[in-house]
């Protein structure tokens, strides 16, 4: 009879495999794995020289302050001189992660303002090849936090049922990569910060990859009594995603490779600075309109919000075979997904244009 029981009470019950701790990054040990990048941005055409580990303690652009918490940031104190960069911080995970991870993002500040472009993401080896995973991103005065996918091209995203967000791109492969726009409140800005911050959990499966947002108020009794040291039994608690990214439309373990985790913040380059953007939020903060002109040179006093505080980055690992992509997701579709559009596109004059534009502020 009790294993009657068990066997009904099992098959109502979402078969849910704990993920068991892998990586803590917390405290005054956060930065131990983990390489400091030591160069310009070279990528993004962000007007930012990512210092070397030695420089970004000197500098204190990464440190443990007072609560314990880990910060992040961007260089607020120096006279930068006109046609010079400004010191921030880009830092990438020695491990790799496999599909199977589940990686949990504990923040209570996330960096703003105009001209400041952080992000929280993960990518594989030879970009695009191995997949990239926005997890954390915002440019200039935006509002919302943004997911998105970057793959080669095969991998789409139409909206899934059990979806909170907005999706507004299909195309991974597209320059902006299959982005999704947070729905649920505070997810970024002062917001984010007046709420006490929030959490993020990122499930990497080979049935697809799930993003979930909670404001602090609002995170699962499984996150908040998690320690360093204990698993995630369950995903129970967690509701549906803010974003879904199934492999029905986009077969995960093609497109992605194991990921390495990164964190940075840049300014201006080929997202807050491109005039579409960079207007839509920050038209009329200063003189000229310009990203860099109107930012990044003098005293940096405008960056005293461009700082990451993490009280801890977490990665997890199941080893079941059939992991539990969105199973605790399988709840009733919400009322937002989908209905709302981010109008998002990257029309070549206008990067061609801020390209000479940062070229002739370089
Ligand atoms: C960009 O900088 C990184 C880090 O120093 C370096 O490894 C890479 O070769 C540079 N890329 C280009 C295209 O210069
Ligand atoms: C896609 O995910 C489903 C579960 O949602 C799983 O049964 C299936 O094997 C997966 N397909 C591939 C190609 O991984
Ligand atoms: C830089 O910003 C921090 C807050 O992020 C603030 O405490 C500090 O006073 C600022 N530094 C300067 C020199 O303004």
């Amino acid at each position: 009879m009790r294993f009657l029981l068990l066997s009904l009470l099992s098959l109502l019950l979402p078969t849910v495999s704990p993920y068991d701790i892998v990586d803590d990054f917390s405290g005054l040990t956060f930065f131990d794995n983990w390489d400091f990048y030591g160069n310009y941005d070279n990528l993004t055409l962000g007007d930012v020289i990512w210092v070397d580990e030695a420089d970004a303690f000197t500098q204190e652009l990464a440190l443990v302050n007072s609560a314990g918490n880990v910060i992040i940031k961007v260089d607020n104190f120096s006279n930068v001189p006109f046609n010079q960069k400004r010191n921030s911080v880009r830092i990438t995970t020695k491990s790799t992660y496999s599909l199977g991870s589940l990686w949990i993002i504990d923040a209570v500040h996330l960096p703003y303002g105009c001209s400041v472009w952080p992000s929280i993401w993960t990518v594989g080896p030879s970009w695009p090849d191995g997949g990239e995973i926005d997890i954390i991103e915002g440019v200039n005065l935006m509002l919302n936090n943004q997911y998105a996918l970057h793959t080669t091209p095969g991998c789409v995203h139409t909206t899934p049922p059990n979806q909170k967000g907005s999706s507004s791109l299909v195309d991974c492969s597209q320059p902006s990569g299959c982005l999704v726009g947070e729905t649920v409140p505070n997810s970024y800005q002062s917001g984010f910060a007046a709420a006490g911050g929030g959490v993020w959990a990122v499930q990497f499966d080979y049935t697809g990859i799930f993003i979930w947002f909670w404001s602090r108020p609002n995170v699962p009794a499984s996150i908040t009594q998690a320690t360093a040291t204990s698993s995630i039994p369950s995903l129970a608690d967690w509701g549906a995603p803010s974003a879904s990214y199934v492999n029905t439309t986009c077969a995960i373990d093609q497109f992605f490779a194991p990921q390495n985790m990164v964190i940075d913040i840049t300014l201006c380059g080929e997202y807050a600075g491109i005039p579409e953007q960079y207007l839509a939020t920050c038209a009329n903060t200063g003189p000229t309109g310009i990203c860099y002109n109107d930012n990044v040179p003098g005293p940096g006093n405008n960056y005293d919000e461009a700082y990451f505080e993490l009280r801890y980055v977490r990665a997890y690992t199941t080893s079941a075979p059939a992991a539990t992509g969105g199973v605790a997701a399988l709840g009733k579709p919400s009322a937002s997904g989908g209905t709302k559009s981010i109008r998002f596109e990257w029309p070549p004059l206008l990067v061609v244009l801020s390209g000479m534009i940062l070229g002739m502020t370089m």
